[in-house]
């Protein structure tokens, strides 16, 4: 039986360099890979194999950058998800964010969960966004939370207050760098590892397509023998 590609999460790389690339400010790069977004969730809301398609937007560490860049993908954020509630519904997609919400605008926020819950009811794919997302900051809160309602720590209990529990089957990094940048790094602990130089603005579904491909030849042990 070949694998079923079931959590696909992707770290979206590249988007700076391909706007700098054709002399354009950093911008016009994020705002294209919006566009590689709806395509991206479109193809995995209609392939049945998949319920869920993490996307890495905003890290914990991204606010180092210069602010009016920072404030630039903070109003794209929330124009993306105002025009694409249409595509949710349309689409049958459940959006769910993770990460630490609380450091965002009010409208930001009062946006994110708007749209959460007018697609609460939808069926077919999950596309969850990270959004101010850090795998080490998502492990801290959660043991917090643990303490907090005094629950012992175990790795099933952890795991449950995590922002997600869903383990990652397969993860893409498109932009050449090698490396997980704190994204899913407990989902992932026996994700297959994917890595294109593709920058993301001109990543395509055929591309994916391919590597969903190869992802079903792996053999993936999960520390037992075949
Ligand atoms: C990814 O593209 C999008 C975000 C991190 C928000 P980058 O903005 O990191 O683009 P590069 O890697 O600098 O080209
Ligand atoms: C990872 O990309 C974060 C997102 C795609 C949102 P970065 O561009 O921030 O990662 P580094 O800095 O190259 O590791
Ligand atoms: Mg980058």
């Amino acid at each position: 039986m070949s694998n079923q590609p079931r959590h696909i999460a992707i770290i979206m790389d590249g988007n700076g360099r391909w706007a700098q690339a054709q002399g354009k400010n950093r911008t016009y790069g994020h705002e294209k890979g919006a566009e590689t977004v709806r395509a991206v969730t479109t193809f995995c809301a209609a392939n049945d194999e998949i319920d869920r398609l993490s996307l890495y937007a905003f890290s914990t560490e991204n606010w180092k950058r210069p602010k009016l860049e920072v404030e630039f993908l903070m109003k794209l954020l929330e124009k993306y998800l105002k025009n694409e509630l249409k595509t949710y519904l349309e689409g049958n997609i459940r959006f769910e964010p993770i990460g630490d919400l609380t450091l965002f605008s009010d409208s930001l926020r009062q946006t994110i969960e708007h749209v959460r819950r007018e697609t609460a009811g939808c069926t077919g794919l999950v596309q969850s966004l990270a959004l101010n997302y850090g795998a080490q900051d998502e492990i801290v809160r959660a043991a917090n939370a643990l303490i907090a309602r005094n629950t012992p720590l175990t790795a099933e209990s952890l795991e449950h207050a995590l922002d997600t529990c869903e383990n990652v089957d397969l993860l893409i990094r498109t932009g050449g760098d090698h490396r997980l940048s704190n994204f899913l790094l407990w989902q992932a602990a026996y994700a297959e590892l994917f890595f294109t130089d593709t920058l993301w603005p001109d990543f395509t579904t055929a591309e994916l397509e391919k590597i969903i491909k190869k992802f079903k030849t792996v053999e993936r042990r999960f520390g037992g023998l075949n």
